[in-house]
């Protein structure tokens, strides 16, 4: 990714925040997910009465892409109203993201729209995923 398209998916995760519906924590979170197609899906957090099940900008961003027929994935920005710390995705979102690959680029921004760059694997160390499922296996004695 060019410098221009890094700042373009971080705007559109702060557009993304907007829409945010978090009446119970008031903490807006929007997340903007660049498809390998050059397709951006915005997400935000939603919020629920009953507080546990809240599902957070990622997973939005990530379930609306999916649904529409994407799986491969570039870069994610993630955006917030903290002013002086950046936004990081909660493990939840963080097994979500290695779903769909240990190598691609997670933006964590700042409301100036500065960032901090990290890969989803490196945000996840010694992650559970597919590959998990195919290793050798012990028989079952039951
Ligand atoms: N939240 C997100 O949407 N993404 C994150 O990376 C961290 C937390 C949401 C969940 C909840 O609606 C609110 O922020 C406070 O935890």
């Amino acid at each position: 990714m060019n410098q221009e398209q890094i700042d373009d998916l971080v705007k559109a995760s702060h557009e993304a925040k907007k829409n945010s519906y978090s009446c119970y924590s008031k903490f807006r979170v929007g997340a903007a997910l660049l498809c390998q197609d050059g397709t951006v899906i915005k997400g935000c957090n939603v919020e629920n009465a009953s507080y546990g099940l809240t599902i957070c900008a990622e997973r939005t961003a990530l379930v609306k892409a999916v649904s529409e027929g994407h799986r491969k994935f570039k870069a994610i920005a993630i955006a917030s109203d903290l002013s002086n710390s950046i936004i990081t995705p909660c493990g939840a979102c963080r097994q979500f993201l290695v779903e769909f690959g240990v190598n691609w680029d997670v933006f964590m921004t700042k409301p100036d729209l500065s960032y901090k760059q990290m890969k989803t694997g490196d945000l996840l160390p010694l992650c559970f995923v597919a590959d998990s499922l195919e290793e050798e296996r012990i028989s079952q004695s039951a």
